[in-house]
């Protein structure tokens, strides 16, 4: 035995068996220690903190990074990243107890969302959180009377610009154009700057925020609209608003086929940064709402065989994990890629690869996988979006989570169950 091919690598690897290992550790190992069954999300925490921390040296002191916690809600991941250095992104009330209750610091979270209902913004203005970004002009008013219901003044808000920038990307995630429901229209600004200087101190302005959309792969558009956010902001500050930071949101694209990069988290910050510079912003913070790149790759969903179906020179694949486990084929057509958990070298097939779910859009799609085919999958870059936007239809159990923390030789197994 010479050990993992890759002890010290984070994330996924497999071993001298074949298996799939997190942090050395056999998956089936990790399943048989937390006492769970599949389907199971099963994470490296580790990793996830890496990649936090990552991203916070890359701001080098300049900002705060805002982990976006809807693409991953679950405590130990929260906690995890919030112990890196960042600050959270949320956008409901669930979500602010959540990053509370996961140790972040009110003065680190910010506030995003079309619809906020009164209460929830009553949970936001009243934990003095970085800044409620506002949406709307309508809403901007909303504010104001809830912060006066409640007494309150210099409540810190943002504007959530719309800067009407088009994204490469599927039409689901693409929120900073023209005809997405996010954010201040451009031409309505005023409009809205005109609502905070009229709330006479109940608001204070304290930034500007923008997101133009998910799986950016390079840094191009995102450039594109932290120059069109700065550039307003600029004029916001000319104005006489106190700014205190300029958020260019987070949309850093994770590879889920081979023929995808990661995006260079590093590099978005770096362009993030130049776009503020060069606007003379130089001495705003910035902030960034990464979820994905935080967690996508660090996650994997295990699932049982539960039998393949032939029918003519049709090859389907039958598993325990459905759409209600993860939504993402279903929803967007991504593409998981999806091997053996054990991977001894047998040729491969093409399968299609479906769930027990009764809909026609439970099907992962099609994968090489041996035939006879193996006891157990693994569908890969599972843990963004997968387990937050899980349900229990049909009756369906929460899959549980296994969180496996410490390095190689030392390591840690905890579970939650829903
Ligand atoms: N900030 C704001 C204001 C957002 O709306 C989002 C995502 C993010 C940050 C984080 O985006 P990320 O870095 O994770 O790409 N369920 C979809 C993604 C929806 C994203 C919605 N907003 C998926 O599974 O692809």
């Amino acid at each position: 035995m010479n050990g993992p091919e890759r002890p010290s690598a984070l994330g996924s690897v497999r071993d001298q068996s074949g298996e799939v290992t997190v942090l050395g550790e056999r998956i089936s190992q990790v399943i048989a220690r937390a006492g769970v069954r599949t389907p199971a999300y099963v994470y490296d925490l580790a990793a996830v903190r890496a990649a936090a921390s990552a991203l916070v040296h890359a701001l080098e002191g300049r900002g705060l990074c805002c982990y976006a916690i809807k693409a991953n809600g679950a405590e130990p991941i929260a906690r995890a990243i919030v112990e890196a250095g960042c600050g959270v992104d949320v956008v409901s009330g669930g979500e602010l107890k959540l990053a509370l209750a996961a140790g972040a610091s009110p003065s680190t979270i910010v506030y995003s969302g079309v619809a906020k209902r009164d209460e929830e913004l009553d949970l936001a203005i009243g934990a003095g959180i970085k800044g409620i970004h506002a949406e709307s002009v309508e809403e901007i008013e909303r504010i104001v009377a809830r912060a006066r219901a409640l007494g309150r003044r210099d409540v810190a808000v943002g504007i959530r610009i719309n800067p009407g920038v088009e994204v490469d990307t599927h039409a689901h995630i693409a929120t900073g154009h023209d005809e997405a429901k996010f954010g201040v229209a451009r031409v309505d600004l005023g409009r809205a700057l005109d609502h905070i200087r009229g709330s006479e101190g109940t608001l204070r302005l304290v930034g500007v925020s923008s997101h133009v959309g998910s799986m950016l792969m390079d840094e191009g558009p995102y450039a594109e609209g932290a120059a069109v956010v700065a550039d307003l902001a600029r004029d916001v500050r000319d104005q006489g608003f106190a700014l205190e930071y300029v958020d260019v949101g987070g949309g850093f694209g994770v590879p889920y086929r081979d023929d995808q990069f990661a995006a260079d988290g590093p590099a978005f910050v770096r362009a993030g940064r130049a776009a503020l510079d060069a606007h003379g912003l130089a001495d705003l913070p910035m902030v960034i709402e990464p979820g994905r790149a935080l967690v996508a790759a660090y996650g994997l969903l295990v699932a049982q065989v539960i039998q393949p179906k032939r029918s003519g020179d049709r090859r389907w694949l039958l598993v325990d994990a459905g759409m209600n486990d993860l939504l993402r084929p279903a929803l967007y057509q991504a593409h998981h890629r999806i091997e053996p958990l054990v991977d001894q070298g047998a040729p491969r097939v093409s399968w299609r690869v479906a769930g027990p779910v009764c809909e026609s859009s439970d099907d992962f799609g099609t994968h090489p996988l041996p035939d006879p085919p193996p006891p157990f999958v693994v569908v890969r870059e599972a843990g963004a979006y997968g387990r937050s936007m899980a349900s229990t239809y049909n009756q369906r159990p929460i899959a549980p989570e296994v969180f496996v923390d410490g390095t190689v030789g030392r390591t840690s197994v905890r579970v939650v169950h829903a």
